[in-house]
């Protein structure tokens, strides 16, 4: 090896890149070219010394049937590796009319060239998307306390309608008039909510959230409003109540619906008039706030009962957003799981590299009742009780998802044999003796099944 070798992984499902791999090292030979299995077993996501570069080599065959399953490969390479990592691809000019395709590359490749590849420019290339990635590496560095702060608001998806609603969102910031979030329970309305004010001008006022719901109703009216001293007994100093802590910044109503009645006519007052009096004050008061609601009922349904105003709904539901159940967004959800696997990571398990695809299958064939939440608690929890290197469906409490069709025996029995591989893998941590012991195979007959399902067996 060379000194000063910069490694570029090369995920090539086609073995194209054989043929250019010898006249690449002579071109290159600062960069050490590294394959990395096509079917993703590795999970390099928070591996402080990840890759910095990758190219992803697109053959004509992938324009095939299985052409989507591809996609979502890579996507899953991706997905598992350091967002450092900057993706080149070289594709050959047939792949390039799928619609599909060029989003991809679009979205997240750094730079992509034709095949067969012009090697002076894909030197220049690489060496370029290398120096990109040292300076956001270098930056992230500098400023690593403030990293987790930031993630901790990160709103993750790629779904169409989740790029409608981040579109939405920007939109909705720049304005003032109230908005109206609804959605199903923990698909993400307060972070809507915060997103929106985190865009909008009033970013460096205060945000301040009210679960109408989970306060009880005789002291809604103080929580939201304040009190002056001697308004009550017990009342000994003057309070500000919640709207008057937003002023300058934003006031997030959850749970709108649970409003009681009469501080519904309050709240309205205080939307039309722009005032507010305190529990036991007689003068009013300006305050300076933009409001959000939320609410996981139907509130028109709760207009027309009766158990909702109809003019406070009118009021608050000038601009409305809808965040979607996480079952229609499917694609969202290997995200989200890599997303929370990473952010959870430093809490413990080191050792932990991943989800096993097993798991990764669970979780798209579940329907999450309790949305993004209940991913959350299901994947803190697997992280917590994994004894292997990879998260299984049970580590989650789901089975896996359910044969629709049982299809021919050839293919129950070569996907029994796959699983059967990549838990032996994982239980043993890559341990090719151990692994075929478990399997009561030789080591011989382990890795032709190996090479058989395509898992390559060195974590890069
Ligand atoms: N797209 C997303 N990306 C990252 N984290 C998310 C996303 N959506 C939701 N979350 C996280 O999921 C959890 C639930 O989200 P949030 O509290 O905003 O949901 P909610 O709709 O207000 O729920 P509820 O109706 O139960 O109040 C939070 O920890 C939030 O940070
Ligand atoms: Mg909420």
């Amino acid at each position: 090896m060379i000194a000063n070798q910069r490694s570029v992984v090369v995920w090539d499902k086609n073995d194209a890149f054989s043929q250019w791999g010898p006249a690449f090292q002579e071109t290159m030979p600062e960069w050490r070219f590294k394959p990395i299995p096509p079917r993703p077993v590795f999970n390099f996501g928070h591996d402080p010394h990840p890759p910095m570069v990758g190219l992803i080599v697109l053959v004509d065959d992938l324009c095939s049937k299985s052409h989507q399953q591809d996609i979502s490969e890579i996507e899953t390479v991706i997905a598992r590796t350091s967002h450092l990592t900057r993706w080149i691809g070289l594709i050959d000019p047939g792949c390039l009319k799928d619609e599909r395709l060029m989003s991809l590359i679009g979205h997240n490749f750094f730079d992509y060239h034709r095949l067969p590849p012009d090697l002076l420019r894909l030197s220049h290339a690489i060496g370029h998307a290398y120096g990109m990635a040292l300076i956001e590496k270098k930056s992230l560095e500098a400023k690593s306390g403030a990293i987790s702060q930031g993630d901790e608001q990160e709103m993750v998806g790629s779904s169409a309608p989740m790029r409608q609603l981040f579109q939405d969102i920007r939109k909705i910031a720049q304005t003032e008039a109230p908005v109206l979030v609804t959605g199903e329970t923990g698909t993400g309305k307060e972070l809507t909510a915060k997103a929106i004010h985190d865009r909008s001008p009033r970013k460096s006022g205060p945000f301040i959230a009210v679960n109408c719901g989970s306060i009880p109703h005789t002291l809604i009216q103080d929580e939201l409003f304040g009190h002056e001293k001697g308004a009550f007994t017990g009342a000994h100093q003057k309070k500000a109540g919640k709207i008057e802590m937003a002023a300058g910044g934003t006031l997030f109503l959850d749970e709108i619906g649970d409003l009681p009645l009469d501080l519904q006519v309050n709240l309205l007052r205080f939307l039309q008039e722009r005032v507010i009096e305190r529990v036991g004050g007689v003068k009013s008061l300006p305050v300076d706030v933009r409001v959000i609601a939320a609410t996981n009922v139907d509130l028109e349904k709760a207009v027309k009962a009766g158990r909702f105003r109809e003019d406070l709904f009118y009021r608050l539901n000038v601009l409305r957003l809808f965040v979607p159940p996480l079952r229609e967004r499917s694609e969202d959800i290997e995200l989200l799981a890599h997303f929370f696997f990473r952010k959870f990571s430093g809490e413990k398990q080191k050792c932990l590299k991943g989800f096993s695809s097993r798991a990764v299958e669970a979780m798209q064939g579940y329907g999450w009742p309790g949305n993004v939440r209940e991913m959350i608690s299901r994947i803190r929890r697997a992280m917590v009780l994994c004894d292997n290197r990879m998260i299984q469906p049970s580590d989650l409490g789901l089975e896996s998802r359910p044969t629709k069709t049982l299809g021919k025996l050839k293919e129950i029995r070569a996907n029994a044999e796959r699983e059967g591989l990549e838990a032996a893998l994982s239980q043993t941590s890559f341990n090719i003796t151990k692994a075929s012991h478990l399997l009561g195979i030789s080591r011989v007959t382990f890795y032709k099944l190996c090479k058989k399902h395509k898992l390559k067996l060195a974590t890069p």
